[in-house]
């Protein structure tokens, strides 16, 4: 079964008390379930983490080139300046595995610090501005990617 982890960084365990007018109601509880729960209807072997720990989010994504996992990354706020984060992403898409960047936000509409993505250039793709269902979108991407060599 194809593998996916879904990495969520700083401030994401704060989902549903945090700024609920972007970020929305549903707690970081509430996007495992349905994260999980799309995985599923995918048949995606799909797990979830959240740190707001730089290094132990790199070392996910060595952890996830090393057992050829395939990467849905929400790097929050590293997104708009951990070189460190961008590296350890770079080796993933380097392996020939999918790394999607996800937002639940549209970071483009926001402040001008977020219109930068450090990341984006080494990922896969970017999904952004759907809420919880910018997570669909990927994990959808992930699969159609693993039978549709010619995308
Ligand atoms: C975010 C957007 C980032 O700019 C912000 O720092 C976050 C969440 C999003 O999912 O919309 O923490 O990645």
């Amino acid at each position: 079964m194809t593998r996916v982890l879904v990495l969520n960084g700083p401030n994401l365990g704060r989902l549903g008390v945090r700024e609920p007018d972007v970020y929305g109601t549903a707690s970081h509880a509430d996007l495992v379930v349905a994260v999980q729960a799309w995985g599923r209807e995918l048949g995606l072997e799909v797990e979830v983490r959240q740190t707001d720990d730089e290094s132990e989010l790199v070392g996910w994504l060595h952890g996830a080139v090393d057992t050829g996992t395939h990467v849905v990354l929400n790097p929050a706020a590293f997104t708009h300046y951990s070189y460190a984060l961008r590296d350890a992403a770079a080796q993933v898409t380097r392996a020939g595995l999918t790394l999607v960047e996800v937002h639940l936000s549209n970071p483009a509409a926001r402040e001008e610090f977020r219109h930068l993505s450090v990341v984006a250039g080494v990922a896969t793709g970017t999904v952004a501005g759907f809420g919880l269902l910018s997570y669909a979108l990927a994990l959808r991407a992930v699969a159609a990617r693993e039978v549709d060599v010619g995308a």
